[in-house]
């Protein structure tokens, strides 16, 4: 049995009652002063090709990177994002899972993810509906290994196995894509891929004309 949901890097899925605003605008809390937003590229910018980093020490310049990173993802609204989206080609995932509790309130649950791999994978399959900040208001259902499990580094440089599953194991393995220049409509007929990649690149060069 193959679970049907719906997650976007962006925003909720259709029929979220919060009128697919998807998750809460940034947490205060999550704010310093030095945080800052910066610009996510999208399709057709040729980096989301590009195969990340690894990153080698935790530095206050990555930290400095997840901060704003996070910033960002908040802003957009999303709940998963690549070092690569905002043009750093490293290995970092920002990520954060938060769910609404009763009130609609949202505790956030800010992860960072360093050189994270996938050290196995389910045969059990899941089909979510993604969708991607670089790539935005396009939607598509896409099949992956139901529960992976992973490796990565945290911010203060201790090594994690994990396993993931649900919403979880989709979004990392979205991210890690990323890092390896993939994306989720790399995994959709070569008619649909084709036909939303024409769409951004006209919209691209619409955008240069104008
Ligand atoms: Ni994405």
């Amino acid at each position: 049995m193959i679970g049907q949901f719906s997650v976007h890097e962006g925003l909720a899925g259709t029929g979220s009652e919060n009128g697919g605003g998807g998750l809460t605008p940034p947490n205060q809390q999550l704010k310093s002063p030095g945080m800052a937003i910066r610009e996510i590229i999208i399709l057709p910018d040729k980096k989301l090709r590009l195969v990340s980093k690894p990153v080698e020490k935790v530095t206050a310049e990555i930290r400095k990177l997840a901060d704003d990173m996070f910033e960002t993802m908040y802003d957009a609204p999303g709940i998963g994002l690549a070092a690569i989206q905002v043009a750093q080609p490293l290995r970092l995932i920002t990520m954060d899972l938060a769910k609404r509790d009763e009130e609609g309130e949202t505790q956030p649950r800010p992860r960072v993810f360093i050189n994270p791999e996938i050290l196995s994978a389910s045969e059990e399959l899941s089909i979510y509906e993604e969708g991607c900040l670089s790539i935005p208001e396009y939607y598509e259902e896409v099949e992956r290994p139901a529960k992976v499990r992973v490796r990565f580094i945290d911010l203060d440089g201790k090594l994690h196995e994990e396993d993931a599953e649900g919403l979880f194991a989709t979004c990392i393995q979205h991210e890690i894509d990323h890092l390896n220049g993939v994306l989720f409509v790399d995994y959709l007929s070569k008619l649909k891929r084709d036909r939303v990649l024409k769409k951004f690149a006209k919209a691209a060069r619409r955008a240069v004309d104008e």
